[in-house]
């Protein structure tokens, strides 16, 4: 008999459904939340804003609302909706029932998100068994299998505390960190959620006035636009290609946020000019070269260092690992710790938080 997943690490005490209440009469469903490896604890801290999510063990829980409210998780990669089946192996969700059980679970969800096809993730995704049951869902569904493009993904994968497997269904067509308003991509370009997490870390106060230096496509100026209140906002980039595409994907955010074509180094702006310097700096791969980086970064700290106010707040994200905590180790003006290291695209930045002494 097919049975909802218990909660992955939960005492064996625990109640499997979190108990109702006058505000949970509705059917809550278990959830589970991807994220970049790096960002689970921002995650968690904004799933933990969200009402009526319960039971929340890491990035699974149970909600009993409208699942649009998790598709506006803004430091998520994806949200899915998890069931499990008391089966041994894949093959035991082919059953008459649980392919009937499976089939109600999957087309709630795309009522909900409106998929156009479906693929399957798992492991030996290529077998007779995995075959049949694409098969079976195409006819169930009437959604076409589309191996590769599939909108509507299916992970199924072994319950992590229990004999039967899981099958997670992803709420939305896309993943959540492709945004709406990303009209215009770049080679370089920020992955969305970790601008989120930048902000998020950093501090978000209304009276901030922010400077985001190498802007590129605008992820950090939109991210930051959507968060809510500031005082004042500018993004600069030295490459004019990249001025238009921030602007763009403002526009797109419907968000006004001035954007110049202006050396980050030059910008003739008066000392502490900013409250929050929010900079993801070139790599020295896609984006700049190592050598370039070697002379860069040692400029951007010291200009940003005369534009940032007394207690202003320096964020920095990047690659150059070793080049920037050696200049971190031989200078005396800057206090920093680590916020995060994320892990996204073969990438592994790491994004500094710094403070004048
Ligand atoms: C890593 S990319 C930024 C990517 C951006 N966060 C995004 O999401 O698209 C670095 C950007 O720095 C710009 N850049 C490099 N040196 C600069 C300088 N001295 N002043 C202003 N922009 C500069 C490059 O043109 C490039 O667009």
């Amino acid at each position: 008999m097919p049975r909802p997943a218990r909660p992955n690490s939960s005492p064996p005490q625990r109640p499997r459904k979190p108990r109702g209440d006058h505000r949970t009469r509705q059917p809550a469903h278990e959830y589970v939340l991807e994220v970049l490896p790096g960002l689970e604890a921002v995650a968690e801290g904004e799933l933990g804003a969200v009402p009526l999510a319960r039971d929340i063990r890491g990035l699974r829980f149970w909600y009993p609302g409208d699942p649009e409210r998790l598709t506006r998780l803004r430091s998520v990669v994806a949200a899915y909706r998890v069931r499990a089946w008391d089966v041994p192996r894949p093959r035991g969700l082919l059953g008459h029932q649980q392919l009937g059980e499976l089939t109600a679970f999957l087309a709630e969800v795309v009522r909900f998100g409106g998929h156009r096809s479906f693929r399957l993730a798992a492991a030996g995704r290529e077998s007779s068994v995995m075959a049949r049951l694409a098969d079976e869902l195409q006819a169930a569904l009437n959604l076409p299998h589309d191996p590769e493009e599939g909108e509507l993904l299916i992970r199924l994968r072994p319950q992590e505390d229990g004999p039967g497997w899981e099958v997670l269904a992803r709420l939305t067509p896309r993943p959540l960190s492709a945004r709406a308003w990303r009209v215009c991509n770049r080679g370089g370009g920020l992955n969305a959620t970790i601008a989120y997490a930048l902000h998020k870390l950093a501090g978000q106060r209304d009276e901030d006035r922010i400077f985001n230096p190498m802007s590129g496509s605008g992820t950090l100026l939109v991210e930051r636009a959507l968060l809510g209140p500031y005082d004042a906002m500018v993004g600069v980039d030295l490459d004019p290609a990249a001025v238009a595409c921030a602007r763009a994907n403002l526009q797109a955010a419907r968000r006004e946020v001035e954007v110049a074509q202006v050396d980050a180094l030059h910008t003739g702006l008066p000392a502490r000019s900013f409250d929050l310097i929010v900079s993801d700096l070139p790599w020295g791969d896609a984006i700049g070269t190592h050598g370039g980086n070697a002379e860069l970064y040692p400029a951007f700290l010291s200009e940003m260092h005369r534009l940032l106010s007394r207690q202003g707040r320096l964020v920095v994200l990047t690659h150059e690992l070793r080049l920037f905590e050696r200049l971190l180790r031989e200078q005396d003006r800057w206090h920093a710790r680590e916020l995060f290291q994320v892990y996204s695209g073969g990438h592994h930045p790491k994004a500094y938080l710094l403070g004048k002494r």
